[in-house]
């Protein structure tokens, strides 16, 4: 599943549909110098995403497709991802199942952050169904993407405890400031 990167940078693409804040984290990791991906592109499907503007503020090129019909959203992306030579998508908080087409075509090549220990709690609200269920423990997990939901080989994973007067802000929070560290190294360990 490794793809090969030689001593470039592997060209990525971010999918996005809402604030981006892993997107900025994985700007951020990209402008160090070791870092073995280089963020040549941003989709989203939704104009408003508030994440759009870490792509303007850092110079990346950015494109809003429509999904509502997916093989259209990914027809048109396909054409810029082909045109821009990605090798890697990061799809980071992108609310879109993509097909088996489309996974298919870059097999191994497509990954994503969710914050859940998986194969725990698939799909959304994540953490008010931990926290319902009365977990001891939460997370998030990076794995690859495949048509079906939330279910590819997983990369990495990182527990993070529930507490007792935990809500779902809180508990976000603090899943979020992990899912900060492990797409990164997930990358790292996917490309090196
Ligand atoms: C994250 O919790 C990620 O795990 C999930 O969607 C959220 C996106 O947050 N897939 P952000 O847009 O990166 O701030």
């Amino acid at each position: 599943m490794k793809i090969l990167s030689g001593n470039k940078k592997t060209k990525t693409a971010i999918f996005i549909s809402g604030k981006g804040t892993n997107l900025k984290n994985l700007i951020k990791f990209s402008k160090l110098k070791n870092s073995p991906i280089k963020i040549e592109l941003v989709i989203s499907n939704n104009k408003y995403a508030k994440g759009l503007k870490h792509a303007s503020q850092n110079k990346i090129k950015k494109k809003i497709f429509n999904f509502n019909n997916i093989y259209n959203g990914e027809k048109k992306s396909l054409k810029i991802l082909l045109k821009k030579k990605i090798k890697l998508i990061c799809l980071a908080g992108f609310m879109k199942i993509l097909s088996k087409n489309f996974t298919k075509r870059f097999k191994g090549k497509i990954i994503n952050i969710h914050p859940s220990l998986l194969p725990k709690f698939k799909g959304l609200n994540t953490h008010k169904r931990a926290i319902k269920n009365k977990e001891k423990f939460s997370g998030c997990t990076v794995h690859y993407v495949t048509s079906k939901l939330d279910s590819g080989k997983i990369i990495l994973q990182k527990k993070v405890p529930i507490k007792k007067n935990d809500t779902v802000y809180s508990l976000q929070k603090r899943v979020l400031k992990e899912e900060y560290k492990i797409y990164p190294k997930a990358i790292s360990k996917i490309l090196n």
